[in-house]
């Protein structure tokens, strides 16, 4: 029988057009961080997050530092002027996996924390940051063609 934590398990990412920045490699690699997320969050559903926790951390930071280098690359490429301060906010986010590595190290339990943050900071920043980088690539676009 199902647990009363599954009936209210709400913490997945559903990726809709909205998330949408580039319709190629971003998109993609933002679509994979969905999928792990996903996957922990349904092991800690399932209370399986024992042995989740650090293949997650592992891959979360790999994948996001590898995701952060393609991002910040195609910015360069577009002479995006707000690159410094969207730097800044992907340093954030890593420093603060940072934290919760420690913690974790540390024998705290952080997947509540960590799903509440990661689901946070990802929508938000695809969102809000990644979408002006989006607007912006459209407005060069729009004027190469003009
Ligand atoms: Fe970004």
């Amino acid at each position: 029988m199902a647990s009363p934590e599954a009936a209210d398990w709400k913490q997945s990412m559903e990726w809709n057009d909205a998330y949408s920045i580039d319709h190629g490699s971003v998109d993609d690699d933002h679509m994979h961080l969905f999928r792990l997320f996903n996957d922990f969050s349904r092991a800690v559903r399932d209370d399986k997050a024992e042995p989740a926790v650090k293949p997650f951390l592992d891959e979360l930071m790999n994948y996001t530092k590898y995701h952060f280098a393609r991002e910040e690359a195609l910015m360069a490429r577009m002479k995006y002027p707000d690159l410094p301060s969207h730097q800044e906010s992907h340093q954030r986010f890593i420093t603060q996996v940072d934290v919760i590595i420690a913690d974790y190290r540390a024998g705290k339990k952080v997947e509540g924390f960590l799903l509440d943050f990661v689901m946070t900071w990802l929508s938000g920043h695809i969102l809000i940051i990644d979408k002006r980088v989006s607007d912006f690539i459209g407005e060069q676009q729009g004027a190469s063609q003009a």
